[in-house]
């Protein structure tokens, strides 16, 4: 496990506001309200309202305003030892709804981005098939398309924190995930395309990135709701998430989507069988290792308050954040202020969907006491969202995947919010 340093995100970076009180009573953003000048704040009018404003196609392709500059996805350097083959983290704290931004959607590469020109692009289709197929896009785009909402998340997300409470943040404990809508067209209608072989039980699904990425996938998961996807919130995939195809597994971990999707090649086994034991497995405390651990169990994180969003003053606070089940559909959601020792049920904020993000919030009236806050994601084959004790109790440490304990936040009387570990 690596050492914590200090470019982890710094605490005070994220809290230097909080000491400075009144100023920042009603802020958002520290920045944007150093930068407001008082001559522009009503009655006055403001200098915005004087002149006239930028011209239609400023930018061709809009990007966000300026005082939103640290909404952005953030690395941790000493995680990995290049960024080739690394991980960056999605900015939770910043989102709203239950949709991620293309631009701020978190990465995982195993070789680099590979930059992929659609019209050498091809999908080949083989293996135990009456038909082997190569589709171009423009053929995959003919197909019935269908749409999708789904979170994607890695099955490392929370991983760092098994041994005990280590990143003082909720984009670095929790961000490894996105959920975005997918165009594309199912895995079913592709492979019923080619004539499946009855003894067709595996796909080996390959990707075209330097690493050549690739996975084993059971034929009844790719016959079930897995697509080929060519777009994501309703635009062409960006580069970093697989331009122009990648495999969409709904509800299974992310190591699975297979991005710059090449090949898939039907077998009546799994390609991994050996080699698949030393990567994505989790190591038990018997020192055998659970492997094929497909499922993103149920989960939630409070978004606000958190590290990064401390709590600015007493009295009504929203506390708001994000649940998903790889399962089904999250049913309900309950909130803590306690540490666990009392729950009240948060709203949730529809559409709810399968395999999906689901938005809640919670009225919460702060007295200025240090609170625990958490939330329990409860999906609808009932399962209820662990707490982290619970799930070192059956599976160890040792393991860096699938922690989907319940995360407390500390919050102190001043406000300031600590990622803590107290059951
Ligand atoms: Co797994």
């Amino acid at each position: 496990m690596p050492e914590k340093k200090s470019n982890t995100p710094n605490r005070r970076q994220f809290l230097t506001g909080a000491a400075g009180g009144a100023l920042l009573a009603s802020a958002v953003n520290p920045a944007a309200v150093l930068a407001a000048a008082k001559e522009n704040q009503a009655p006055n009018v403001a200098d915005w309202s004087r002149y006239l404003g930028d011209g239609v196609v400023e930018n061709p392709y809009g990007v966000p305003s300026e005082y939103e500059a640290h909404v952005v996805r953030r690395t941790v350097e000493w995680l990995t030892a290049t960024r080739e083959s690394s991980i960056c983290f999605t900015p939770l704290q910043d989102l709203h709804g239950f949709i991620t931004p293309n631009g701020l959607c978190f990465e995982r590469h195993h070789g680099g981005v590979a930059h992929v020109n659609p019209d050498d692009f091809q999908l080949m289709v083989h293996g135990m098939v009456d038909k082997p197929l190569i589709f171009s896009l423009e053929d995959l785009k003919r197909f019935p398309a269908e749409n999708k909402f789904h979170f994607l998340e890695c099955a490392a997300n929370s991983g760092m924190e098994w041994h005990g409470a280590q990143l003082n943040s909720v984009q670095y404990t929790n961000g490894m995930i996105h959920c975005v809508q997918y165009t594309g067209v199912s895995l079913r209608t592709l492979l019923n395309e080619c004539g499946v072989s009855s003894k067709g039980k595996w796909l080996h699904v390959e990707g075209g990135d330097s690493a050549g990425m690739n996975r084993s996938l059971p034929m009844d998961k790719a016959l079930d709701d897995c697509m080929v996807a060519y777009a994501m919130n309703g635009e062409m995939l960006r580069p970093e998430n697989g331009y122009p195809l990648r495999l969409v597994v709904p509800g299974w971990e992310g190591n699975l989507w297979i991005k710059w999707l090449r090949r898939i090649e039907v077998g009546d086994q799994p390609w991994h069988a050996r080699e698949e034991t030393a990567k994505y497995t989790d190591l038990m405390p018997t020192g055998k290792a659970r492997r094929f651990t497909w499922v993103m169990e149920p989960k939630s994180i409070i978004t606000s308050p958190s590290p990064e969003k401390p709590v600015l003053q007493k009295g009504v606070q929203n506390i708001t954040g994000l649940a998903w089940s790889g399962q089904g559909k999250v049913k309900r959601v309950d909130i803590s202020v306690d540490g666990g020792k009392n729950w009240r049920p948060a709203k949730l904020h529809g559409p709810i969907m399968e395999k999906c993000m689901t938005r809640f919030s919670y009225e919460w009236d702060w007295n200025g006491n240090p609170a625990l806050l958490e939330s329990r994601a409860i999906d609808d084959t009932g399962y209820v969202q662990p707490t982290i004790k619970q799930l070192r109790e059956i599976r160890g440490a040792e393991s860096i995947y699938h922690n989907n304990s319940i995360q407390t936040w500390h919050v102190n009387e001043k406000g300031v919010v600590d990622n803590v570990q107290t059951r």
